[in-house]
């Protein structure tokens, strides 16, 4: 049972003798970008286009505000969830980001074990620094999902499901926004590519039905093997009913926006949603997610979880979040940031402080429970 005692974490930060840690995104954002090179830190922080959608994310959370109840004795807060037949200690995620050897050596490897002390599901990515395998030998039990690229090769999208099932991950999340990569201004102007740089190689290499395809196993064979089969563009809801039928884990869609698509998605036999712009990394110019999240909730009506990302950065927005129907949210860029600045420890301080601000949002907002915060009123001003 999760229900913890609410304690004042903002005294316990401020006395805490430990080395200093940055708290808000912002700094935090700023002491990532002293550890990083200027292409790195930009693959990271960037949007597609003009970053209007980068922008939007964040700010269309101020059009929402918590109207609080008070005197309702939030001394315990549950903030417990489940999904897929599961029970999660708190109501958030860490989000698929691929490549994270470019904010840290220890990479996926250390993002894992730091989400295995908190019991946060780590989601990893197709184009990760360290295999499924790897991954699962350094993090144990710990609650772990598998993203899922499609390749252009359907039958490496099916093997690389299998072996997610056989190291014990508890679900497939199918990202359908990325049949192609952005217009990434931002790395253009770099010139870089760490999918070019090999840093998103692993689950490739150590995947016997991608090297059989592939006529020399060398580095660059590699390398463009996966630029051959990660544009994707074919992709349809056929492939999501065949996907459905390999596997036996619930499948998820992530970077849905459109209510009929969730509707679609629901006649498809879809285990889940993750309503989503892709941090704004996609097609510039898209709805903010926070906006899509209300009528896709309408739509779905309970009927399969809705989880969200795209522009959390404190525990207010997650509060919002749920608040607007979210089961559950991701965190992306925070955690990146907390890699690259103090490696594992760093993407503990990062969960943390979610943990802690997440609690705090939710008693101050007059709530008890996840499910309590459909009490307490949002007001658009
Ligand atoms: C550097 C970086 C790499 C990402 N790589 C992936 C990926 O491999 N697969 C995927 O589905 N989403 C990927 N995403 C998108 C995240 O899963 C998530 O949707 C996004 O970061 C949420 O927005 P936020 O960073 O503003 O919270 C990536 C995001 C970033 C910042």
């Amino acid at each position: 049972m999760s229900t913890t005692k609410v304690k004042d974490a903002y005294i316990e930060n401020i006395v805490n003798e430990d080395d200093y840690f940055p708290v808000s995104f912002e700094e935090l954002e700023a002491e990532a970008q002293k550890k990083m090179s200027v292409g790195e830190y930009g693959y990271v922080r960037s949007g597609a286009g003009g970053e209007e959608t980068l922008r939007k994310n964040q700010e269309s959370f101020k059009k929402f505000s918590i109207l609080p109840r008070v005197l309702r004795n939030v001394s315990n807060v549950d903030t417990s969830i489940n999904l897929f037949g599961r029970t999660y200690p708190h109501p958030f995620l860490l989000a698929p980001v691929g490549m994270l050897k470019l904010a840290h050596e220890e990479a996926e490897l250390a993002v894992s074990k730091a989400a295995a002390t908190y019991n946060v599901p780590f989601v990893q990515s197709t184009v990760s620094s360290y295999s499924i395998e790897d991954v699962a030998e350094v993090s144990g039990d710990s609650p772990k999902w598998f993203q899922l690229y499609w390749s252009n090769n359907k039958e490496v999208s099916f093997h690389m499901v299998k072996r997610a099932e056989e190291a014990g991950y508890e679900a497939i999340v199918l990202t359908v926004d990325t049949v192609m990569l952005g217009w990434r201004e931002e790395d253009m102007k770099n010139r870089f590519s760490p999918l070019k740089l090999g840093f998103g190689k692993a689950n490739y290499e150590q995947d016997s039905v991608f090297l059989a395809s592939l006529e020399n196993t060398d580095q660059d064979s590699i390398i463009q093997g996966i630029l051959d089969n990660i544009f994707h563009p074919t992709l349809n809801w056929d492939d999501v009913a065949e996907l459905k039928e390999r596997t036996s884990l619930p499948i998820i869609l992530k970077g849905i926006l459109h209510p009929e698509d969730a509707r679609l998605a629901i006649l498809s036999g879809v285990d889940g949603l993750i309503v989503s712009n892709h941090g704004g990394r996609q097609l510039d110019g898209v709805v903010a997610a926070i906006d899509a999240l209300p009528q896709v909730v309408e739509e779905v009506n309970g009927e399969i979880p809705v989880l969200f990302d795209s522009g959390i950065r404190r525990g207010s927005d997650i509060v919002k979040a749920l608040r607007l129907g979210a089961d559950a949210v991701l965190i992306g860029r925070p955690f990146v940031y907390g890699l690259a600045v103090a490696g594992q420890t760093g993407v503990e301080k990062v969960i943390n402080n979610f943990i802690q601000d997440t609690k705090v949002s939710i008693a101050l907002a007059g709530a008890s429970s996840i499910q309590d915060l459909s009490t307490i009123k949002l007001v658009k001003s």
